[in-house]
């Protein structure tokens, strides 16, 4: 297999078993799921979608999510990545919660909570006679689990915390990370309604109520909310924001309840006791002679969605609740990475029209093939079973979702491509791995550029990061490596937009933005994303927090 050698080494630390080899691995995540078919067919078709799936993952055209490549055909078996759990108002219902959200994070799995059914603190307690503590304190007490659950020693647990905009503990939540100690293994989001929007635009108040009783508990500016997050937001990258009307226009079973969270990275939004597979294609391999190589890319969308749907029925649940919602929707999530790889190898700047029109075009094919892979499996394995309770009844179609961009963060290291949709964050910088060990990293698709420039010119690539001002790079060279942070915040959300268009799920995206950008501008960014029809939005300002990417190398 032609692995980098960065690919090799976290695949050796974190997912290859004692004596196995990449080869192995992909064999054995390929036999676990081909299994699935021997519920509806027969062996020797097992044996066809086996070869299909090894062949997808060793060419690493497509990759599964991190657990299913971690845990299939071993005695966790958990696949999934994505969960969302319910917190009720209650002591019983909040330590059940903590318990089940522990025994998904040994497996691999991020979970995603809603804290808005908690009634505020300060409110009255009757079976104690005491005063609630509220929904920021009771996150600790998940924040402080996770720390000690090490994801199977593999990696560390990821969290979502929602709460509603209404909330009277509102402004408590929004600053909760501020001190950039307190809630490391959470991302938090505010679950932003469209009248909170209206009210910004009017400038009129908005009523916080208690979920208790629902009282209005009391009123408060929405424009003065709005500026809260965003200070914060500037300040430490969290909150990000959930669009939740948006999100709950395009939830496909309604009637079984409304969508309040979202999985750690955003880009499944899922009712209580709900998870979601993943997996993702690989689109700097959908390229032949400098063209988009459609009917590889139709294929890959068919295999993927097979292997997708299977992994639910090969999969081991952690709660029985769990299995019910997963194999009753059948909800899976198919998505992209090397976006960034894609649009350099056919010459297109990440922030021009062009490059929108490409993504509206790949994933609306996307989109549409994954549609049809569903009907098509529906057809030979049935519908999910709680079709007649979604929007497609009296169709057939086998999944209740079937795409969403993930942020592919260690998956497309395996694959050796750049991460998700997102654009190339430098051209040279330090990348910290495993144990804080740091590796110089130049983007391996600058390189043949790299050989015609001077010593001095690289030292000025390595020191800033960028090549904009390599005057001996043609221009269009400088224009398609552009990096994450020379690209305007508008563009970075056109971007998520144009994908988000025909994606069922969510778009995982981060709009990353220069350190001297001010808070004003991060309200407006915020209200774009909401005009913008996102589902949710999370912003980064450069310097705001230890990243995980830092250049200029030289400066280290
Ligand atoms: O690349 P990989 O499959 O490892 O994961 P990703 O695409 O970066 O993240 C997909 C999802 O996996 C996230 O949204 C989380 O739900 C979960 N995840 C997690 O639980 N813990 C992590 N450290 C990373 C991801």
């Amino acid at each position: 297999m032609n692995l980098s050698s960065s690919a090799l080494e976290i695949l050796k630390a974190r997912y290859l078993r004692p004596n196995e080899t990449p080869e192995d691995m992909f064999r054995r995540v390929a036999k676990a799921v081909s299994l699935a078919e021997l519920y509806y067919s027969s062996p020797s078709i097992a044996e066809e979608w086996e070869e299909k799936f090894y062949k997808v993952m060793v060419n690493l055209e497509f990759l599964p999510n991190s657990p299913t490549l971690m845990n299939a055909g071993t005695e966790l078996g958990q696949l999934a990545a994505c969960f969302v759990l319910p917190v009720e108002d209650s002591i019983e219902g909040i330590f059940d919660t903590v318990s089940l959200m522990a025994k998904i994070q040994k497996t691999g799995g991020g979970t995603g909570f809603s804290f808005s059914n908690l009634r505020p603190k300060g409110d009255k307690v009757k079976s104690t006679n005491g005063v609630a503590s509220g929904p920021v304190s009771f996150m600790r007490v998940f924040d402080c689990v996770t720390d000690s659950i090490k994801q199977g020693g593999k990696r560390r647990g990821a969290n979502m915390g929602v709460l509603s905009v209404y909330h009277p503990d509102i402004e408590e939540f929004i600053t909760c990370k501020r001190d950039k100690r307190s809630f490391l293994n959470f991302n938090i989001s505010v679950a932003c309604s469209d009248e909170f929007f209206e009210k910004v635009e009017r400038d009129e108040n908005l009523d916080l109520i208690n979920p208790r009783d629902g009282k209005v508990w009391r009123k408060v500016k929405a424009k003065d909310l709005l500026r809260l997050i965003a200070e914060s937001a500037w300040d430490c990258g969290d909150p990000g924001i959930l669009y939740i009307d948006e999100i709950n226009r395009h939830n496909p079973t309604p009637s079984l309840g409304r969508i309040e969270a979202t999985n750690p990275c955003g880009e499944v939004p899922l009712l209580p006791y709900e998870e979601c597979n993943l997996g993702s294609i690989n689109l700097s391999r959908v390229i032949k002679d400098g063209k988009v190589d459609w009917e590889k890319l139709s294929y890959l969308v068919e295999v993927g969605i097979r292997f997708l749907d299977n992994v639910i029925d090969v999969n081991v649940y952690p709660d029985w609740r769990i299995e019910k919602m997963a194999k009753g929707n059948r909800k899976i999530g198919l998505g992209i990475m090397g976006w960034a790889e894609f649009l350099i190898r056919l010459g297109i700047p990440y922030d021009s029209e062009r490059a929108l029109l490409m993504a509206e075009k790949v994933m609306s094919f996307i989109n549409k093939k994954a549609f049809e892979t569903s009907v098509k499996l529906a057809r030979e394995r049935g519908s999910f079973p709680n079709v007649d309770k979604s929007i497609y009844r009296g169709k057939p179609i086998r999944n209740a979702t079937r795409t969403s961009i993930a942020p592919t963060g260690t998956i497309s290291m395996i694959a050796g491509t750049t991460p998700s949709i997102e654009p190339l964050f430098a051209v040279a910088y330090e990348k910290k791995v495993l144990d804080n060990k740091k590796v110089v990293y130049v983007e391996p698709l600058f390189m043949e550029y790299a050989k015609n420039l001077s010593e001095a010119e690289i030292e000025k690539i390595l020191e800033e990061g960028t090549v904009k001002n390599i005057d001996n790079l043609p221009e269009e060279v400088r224009r398609i490596f552009v990096t994450a942070l020379e690209i305007p915040p508008e563009w970075h959300i056109k971007m998520q937009a144009a994908f988000q268009k025909y994606v069922d799920n969510a778009v995982s995206k981060t709009i990353n933005l220069p350190e001297d950008i001010t808070v004003e501008e991060i309200e407006k960014i915020f209200i774009m994303g909401f005009k913008e029809k996102l589902k949710g939005i999370t912003v980064f300002r450069q310097g705001s927090k230890q990243g995980v990417i830092e250049f200029g190398v030289k400066k280290k």
